[in-house]
């Protein structure tokens, strides 16, 4: 059974080790899949973005929505809901979901907690996501959900070798 947790402390992303905070996030580097990170993580680094990833928490800039697999206890899929330090009425998004898991529902229930977390727990004014060019299943789903492009990045990152735009899209209701 998959649940759906949202983590504003640290409480639930500490159910997890950093090696396997590490083998999820490499799960996707090695499928190549279009995500801002594209190299192999160690350890140490994930340890790194754990502590920040805490900081945040404590600064009130970040909460996590997480969709566990409880029977495997596994990371089903996870979504980042981002208040801009310096303007918090913006608040951005970033998901992912395990390849063993997609097309189920996760990713929309996922992002649809986001939002609300984004409007309840944030006072969200603005609502911003972004997808790598070429991420069909992304941009659909961010569409689905009432998302509209509003710019493109061209070759803002840099994708197993090769410079692609980054689309931006908001949410205006
Ligand atoms: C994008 C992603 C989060 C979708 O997660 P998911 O759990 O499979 O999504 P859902 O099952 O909720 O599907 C939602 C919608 O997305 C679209 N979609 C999902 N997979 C798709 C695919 N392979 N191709 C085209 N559209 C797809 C569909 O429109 C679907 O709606 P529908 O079922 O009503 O038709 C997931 O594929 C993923 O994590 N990919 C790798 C990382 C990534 O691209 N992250 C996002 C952007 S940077």
């Amino acid at each position: 059974m998959i649940k759906f947790y949202i983590d504003t402390t640290g409480d639930v992303i500490g159910r997890f080790s950093a090696k396997k905070w590490a083998d999820w996030i490499n799960s996707f580097v090695v499928e190549k899949a279009l995500i801002t990170v594209n190299k192999h993580v160690s350890i140490g680094e994930e340890l790194i973005w754990l502590g920040d990833i805490a900081r945040k928490m404590k600064d009130g800039t970040l909460a996590m929505i997480i969709a566990i697999d409880e029977g495997k206890n596994a990371i089903a899929g996870t979504c980042e809901v981002r208040r801009d330090p310096l303007y918090g009425h913006n608040v951005s998004f970033g998901l992912a979901v395990h390849k063993n898991y997609r097309k189920q529902g996760i990713g929309t229930r996922l992002l649809k907690k986001g939002i609300e977390v984004a409007k309840d727990h944030f006072k969200a004014k603005n609502l911003w996501i972004e997808y790598i060019e070429g991420s069909e299943a992304a941009k659909k789903l961010y569409e689905k959900l009432g998302f509209v492009e509003c710019c493109e990045m061209p070759n803002y990152v840099e994708c197993y070798g090769e410079y692609r735009k980054i689309i931006r899209m908001a949410k205006l209701d």
